[in-house]
């Protein structure tokens, strides 16, 4: 069986991270990661890759002039290790459009809340803040403007009374964790199709 080949992209703790390196343990896994690239030089998740020998790499924003560059650089940097499928796991810089077309349908996104409610870095704060009764998280296709695309997978996670920020991410996370590995391998066994901007999903579920 030819594995789907992952790329990772990572700013930090990288908890979604480890639930695919987990996934991708299993030989009946139908992925593997490639590499885990990070913008930081201090993300954790860096190691929890190399523990799992994984290449890694790091390029730092910071080190380019505009986001351009920047993207250009990583699109290098991704394209040596050959990757079927580029995964945003917590990659804290926007992507510009340049890059997001050129791995049109394989670039993907976990977002901390059930899209198109409660887009950008403050998902969880702002559900809070709205009051909502229910939350939950989206793994999508990455789309130019910032958390959209077609959506592939949704878990919805119960906001209890007196949440605070902390509570309800990890809540969120352990529901991220699931559909994580869940929707790679649909992707990696061809389930998933894209007409008209929405999926289609064969899922033998
Ligand atoms: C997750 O909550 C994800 O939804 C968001 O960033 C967080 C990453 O967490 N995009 P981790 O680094 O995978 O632990």
């Amino acid at each position: 069986m030819r594995k789907l080949r992952l790329a990772v992209l990572i700013s930090g703790r990288g908890s979604n991270l480890q639930s695919l390196i987990k996934a991708c343990a299993d030989p009946e896994f139908p992925a593997e990661i490639a590499l885990v690239l990070s913008n930081k030089t201090d993300a954790s998740g860096l190691e929890k890759a190399a523990k799992a020998g994984i290449a890694t790499a790091i390029v730092s924003h910071t080190g380019f002039p505009n986001r351009a560059d920047f993207d250009a650089e990583i699109d290098t940097v991704i394209r040596a290790h050959h990757p079927d499928l580029v995964c945003l796991a917590g990659f804290m810089r926007l992507l510009g459009a340049t890059f997001v077309e050129a791995w049109h349908d394989r670039l993907i996104n976990i977002h901390p809340a059930l899209l198109p409610s409660f887009k950008g870095a403050n998902a969880i704060g702002d559900a809070l803040a709205a009051g909502v009764k229910v939350t939950g998280c989206t793994l999508h296709f990455v789309r130019a403007a910032m958390d959209s695309g077609p959506i592939i997978a949704q878990t919805a996670v119960p906001v209890h009374p007196g949440d605070d920020e902390a509570q309800l991410s990890a809540r969120i996370r352990q529901a991220e964790h699931e559909i994580y590995p869940r929707a790679v391998r649909l992707i990696a066994e061809g389930r998933v199709r894209v007409i008209d901007e929405k999926t289609e999903i064969d899922d033998p579920k």
